[in-house]
């Protein structure tokens, strides 16, 4: 594995590994690597002959009151986990690297940035269409892997590409949990023990959601009161936000049919964590997403069917 911290000579290899006829697969990462990161760079590694990752925390993404400083970063156990699942090259730009200047342009999406969690953080769906953005411009063509734990991010960079025009296929890999269900993240390494123990209670809301779709409901009011109704169960559990939403655009939805987002944010102690499963809705047919347990082969999607 090369590492490289110059915008310069990662855009120069891309280039010439794609002279050379060889596909680049990118995943994009802010680092603090955990299964659920791996999951995407295995992802690029079986689809591409060259596979790219960046490390880079973008400051650009976190608002003034946000967690910048404390995020965490572990950049030897990162190196030697994307050396591990078969990464060509990682990219570990500093900050002057990727902002020369403070930059007088941003990308911003609208809309679908300002809901869910766009609400409580303004900027920070800029600060990610922005540097993603400028990965992509720096990776060039390529096939971008990204997280659907990160479902309205996801919706975003599609949105992005697409209006855009960017040279580049985005694929949503399966969410990844613990053993008990909770979804991995960076940001869980700021969950006391306590705390850790209580945060099952979202993955377990989530369930009991996909549970009562699969047993008729199709309110998304009812859904969405049910969920509230789970969480309320842990006293340590904050809910900031349940949504029921169409996962491309993120439109509100009250009659649950088609493909559904269902999305929580909620503070656990110090952390904020978001989880969501997607439900594949037609007429009496119910399809659950809901991610995948890490210790399983990364193919067996659990599915709650009728
Ligand atoms: O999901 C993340 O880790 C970040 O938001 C991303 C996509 C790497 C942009 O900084």
């Amino acid at each position: 594995m090369i590492t490289a911290s110059g915008v310069a000579e990662v855009r120069s290899a891309c280039d010439e590994a794609r002279r050379a006829g060889r596909r680049v697969g990118f995943v994009p990462t802010m680092g603090f690597l955990h299964p659920g990161h791996r999951s995407l760079m295995r992802a690029a590694r079986v689809g591409n002959d060259v596979v790219v990752a960046s490390i880079f925390v973008n400051p650009l993404q976190f608002g003034p009151t946000e967690d910048l400083e404390r995020y965490p970063r572990d950049l030897a156990g990162d190196s030697a986990a994307a050396e591990a699942e078969g990464v060509d090259l990682l990219f570990l730009p500093a900050v002057d690297e990727m902002y020369p200047e403070p930059p007088l342009t941003t990308v911003h999406v609208a809309g679908l940035s300002e809901v869910l969690c766009g609400a409580s953080r303004p900027g920070h769906f800029d600060g990610v269409a922005t540097v993603v953005a400028k990965l992509l411009s720096i990776v060039g063509p390529c096939t971008a892997y990204f997280g659907r734990k990160d479902a309205q991010q996801l919706a975003v960079v599609r949105r992005m590409v697409s209006d855009l025009h960017l040279p580049a296929d985005v694929v949503g890999c399966p969410l990844v949990r613990e053993r008990d269900g909770v979804a991995m993240s960076s940001r869980n390494a700021y969950l006391s023990e306590e705390d850790r123990r209580a945060a099952p209670v979202l993955f377990g809301a989530l369930r009991a959601a996909a549970a009562a779709v699969t047993g008729g409901e199709r309110s998304g009011g009812a859904l969405r009161r049910l969920i509230a109704r789970e969480v309320a169960r842990e006293p340590r559990v904050a809910l900031e936000y349940v949504a029921t939403c169409r996962p491309d655009d993120l439109e509100p939805l009250d009659h649950l049919e088609g493909d559904v987002l269902v999305a929580v944010a909620a503070r656990v102690g110090s952390a904020r964590l978001i989880d969501n499963i997607t439900l594949c809705i037609r007429d009496a047919d119910v399809v659950a997403d809901l991610g995948v347990v890490t210790d399983r082969p990364e193919s067996e999607v659990l599915c709650a069917e009728r």
